[in-house]
């Protein structure tokens, strides 16, 4: 494959943006785990902790968050759309770079993601999707005060079949758009060679793969009945 100066100005811009987010994945997942008891309150004092930040603080994330999103969406379409017109293309020179499942449908694991972030935004952040269990309109004691029920919220959601598979398939785009994009990201930065490079696909698909564990395991111990709300 060959890469313009404004295709490898893209594809630093769709990196970095994509690690900011496996960033945000990490920290997500962290907070979200509180939902098995390590942090004195649960989920709901997590959550708690969170709204009570400075508005200024929450709307600059979110904005910061949001052009991130849109950024790395922009320049994917981009990228996949200058990828397939070089491919229809004779080239001299063909390119020896291994494809994997994962390398050629990023644009597909992407686009689930996409999807999955907007109905998950629907579901816990504007919390539509099951209006009657809303954490906002079931407040519950913590501390002396009373909070949003997230727990009770998150755990009526994780009940229902098709809610826990939406979930579970999203996990399983993230872990494959992950699995390629980490290593991508070293390759893309020039921080890889021949030596590391084996090395760097395997610590990708071994973050992809934790983050893919941490976060499916919530919906599944619901389902199954082991976490309770
Ligand atoms: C089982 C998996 C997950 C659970 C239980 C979960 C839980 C939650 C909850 C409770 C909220 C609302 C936080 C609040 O405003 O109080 C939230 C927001 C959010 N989640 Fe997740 N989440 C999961 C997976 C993911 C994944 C995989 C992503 C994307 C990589 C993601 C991205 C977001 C985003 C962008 C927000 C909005 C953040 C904000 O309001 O500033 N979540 N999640």
């Amino acid at each position: 494959m060959q890469f313009t100066s404004s295709s490898i100005g893209r594809k630093i811009l769709m990196a970095i943006t994509g690690q900011a987010m496996v960033l945000f994945a990490v920290v997500h997942l962290l907070g979200n785990s509180s939902i098995f008891g390590w942090l004195n309150g649960g989920i709901n004092a997590y959550a708690e902790h969170l709204h009570s930040l400075p508005l200024p603080i929450i709307i600059g994330f979110r904005l910061a968050l949001l052009a991130l999103v849109c950024v790395h969406i922009w320049f994917g379409i981009q990228l996949t759309l200058e990828n397939r017109d070089a491919r229809t293309k004779q080239y001299a020179v063909k390119s020896t770079q291994k494809t994997t499942f994962a390398s050629e449908n990023m644009i597909w694991t992407g686009s689930l993601i996409a999807l999955f972030i907007v109905y998950h935004l629907a579901h816990f952040t504007f919390q539509v999707v099951n209006p009657e269990t809303a954490a906002l309109k079931n407040l519950v004691p913590l501390h002396n005060e009373m909070v949003p029920n997230v727990l009770g919220m998150v755990v009526a959601g994780f009940k229902n079949f098709f809610i826990t598979f939406i979930y579970a398939g999203a996990m399983v785009a993230l872990f494959l758009h992950l699995s390629h994009g980490i290593q991508s990201f070293f390759q893309t930065m020039g921080w890889s060679n021949d030596r590391s490079q084996p090395i760097i696909i395997r610590l990708g698909t071994l973050v992809a793969l934790g983050l893919f564990l941490g976060y499916v395991i919530i919906p599944l111990t619901v389902f199954a009945g082991i976490l309770k709300g």
